[in-house]
């Protein structure tokens, strides 16, 4: 019932547009559709957020299917204007209706702030202002760092919504990723500054998504692994808080529990009704994302005849998984740094741990193996990158402390075994043993 009041609003903005365009501003027909929709508002009394997504109207967290016809035509502007959502407030009156229905009329595409009504590229950022790039992508991110902190409890709880917002945020996402490297910059360089379960999930959704992209997948498996990033860890709910913040080494019964997580994660999402069909990878993703590329990790499959090559989604969110772990701060270590956290993955790819094919482009979108960047080799010996090769991060032209230049893509060549701190003058050991505890 309460949807309806909702969607006979949807019917009255429609309608409202429609006489907008029919009669001048300011006319009676158009004061008259405006105060009806005022009135379904007012029925309503909340706030209403619209979300165009490609094709798709998100109306708050339900898709609408099929989209009223009284609301196409307006539907169709707002879409060729580039408007990604509206957010009008449970107050905005009759005159705020009609002077944003002017807007969308009058064929502006700049970002729409009235007092009660805001439209423009993303709901999630209220108030746009004047801010550098790297502002407003801080504050995008933490817009949808919000958003996932609902998405994932709404998952936990097994209610179906959840996929529905998964699939909102995860389709921005995807599309801010796809105009530039926003959102990708303060993941690589700023460290956690939230609750550890959601802030990794969003890492790990939008740092997958990014490798996907450049591994050049289709857009909808981008925004599959987007979601599997972003749910990869669902499993955690059932293990115990104390577990998972312990500072030491874990007894191996607490070791045991936690390392059911994929399983546990798995089975939640496979419970959430239209998973299954919908979204299959995500439990997928869920089950093996640990598992490791030679299968040293967990789950174990104990039978080597029955063990299968794992899908490229879970060895991908792998990738993005492993680096986040390491990027994090933890109750049992501090975070490492963009070079430390490189250098574990070359290690983890070359182990067989992680797939050295994503590593090596993930480590291409972190642009950390540059000309100028000092590394030691598996010989031992120090050198410089002093070129690169296209799409071969993990093999550049080495200058060496003794002046030769070595090509590490030749068969014989040392690989590289630790990348050092920008401007680093010394090598700095990373301690053996150190690993991501994920
Ligand atoms: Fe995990
Ligand atoms: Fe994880």
């Amino acid at each position: 019932m309460a949807q309806d009041v909702l969607d006979y609003f949807l019917h009255a903005l429609g309608a409202l547009f429609r006489m907008r365009r029919i009669y001048p501003p300011g006319s009676k027909q158009v004061y008259q559709s405006a105060k009806q929709a005022h009135q379904r508002l007012v029925e309503w009394g909340r706030s209403v957020r619209i979300t165009f997504l490609g094709q798709d109207i998100i109306l708050e967290d339900r898709r609408i299917d099929p989209i009223p016809i009284s609301f196409q035509a307006l539907f169709q502007s707002l879409q060729q204007l580039g408007f990604e959502s509206v957010q009008i407030e449970a107050d905005a009156d009759t005159g705020d209706l009609m002077d944003w229905v002017e807007h969308v009329v009058s064929k502006d595409r700049t970002p729409y702030q009235g007092q009660k009504i805001v439209a423009g590229s993303m709901n999630l950022e209220k108030r746009a202002s004047p801010q550098s790039v790297m502002t407003r992508a801080i504050t995008g991110y933490l817009g949808f760092l919000a958003e996932a902190q609902g998405i994932l409890s709404d998952l936990e709880s097994k209610k179906p919504e959840g996929i529905v917002r998964a699939r909102e945020v995860v389709c921005t996402i995807v599309a801010r990723l796809a105009i530039g490297r926003e959102l990708f910059e303060p993941i690589r360089d700023l460290k956690n500054f939230e609750d550890y379960t959601f802030t990794h999930a969003l890492n790990v959704c939008v740092l997958s998504s990014a490798l996907a992209r450049a591994l050049r997948v289709s857009d909808e498996m981008v925004n599959t692994i987007a979601m599997a990033g972003l749910c990869h860890d669902l499993g955690k709910k059932e293990v115990p808080k104390e577990i998972l913040n312990d500072k030491g080494a874990l007894q191996p019964e607490d070791r045991r529990l936690m390392e059911r997580h994929p399983f546990f994660g798995a089975q939640l999402l496979l419970e959430i009704p239209g998973v299954e069909s919908t979204y299959p990878l995500l439990p997928v993703v869920a089950y093996q994302h640990h598992m490791g590329s030679n299968q040293s990790g967990y789950p174990k499959v104990q039978n080597r005849m029955l063990q299968y090559s794992l899908h490229f989604a879970s060895l991908l969110v792998a990738v993005a998984d492993v680096y986040d772990a390491l990027r994090t701060v933890r109750p049992y270590r501090p975070a490492m740094t963009v070079a430390k956290a490189a250098t574990i993955l070359i290690r983890d790819a070359l182990a067989g741990k992680l797939n050295k094919e994503y590593v090596s482009s993930f480590l291409l979108l972190l642009n950390v193996l540059s000309a100028g960047r000092w590394v030691v080799l598996s010989d031992g010996r120090r050198g410089m990158i002093v070129e690169t090769q296209t799409g071969r991060p993990l093999c550049p032209m080495i200058g060496d402390e003794q002046g030769r230049v070595l090509d590490l893509s030749l068969p014989s060549a040392p690989t590289i075994w630790e990348v050092e701190e920008d401007g680093a003058s010394n090598p700095r050991e990373i301690p053996a043993g150190q690993q991501a505890q994920l």
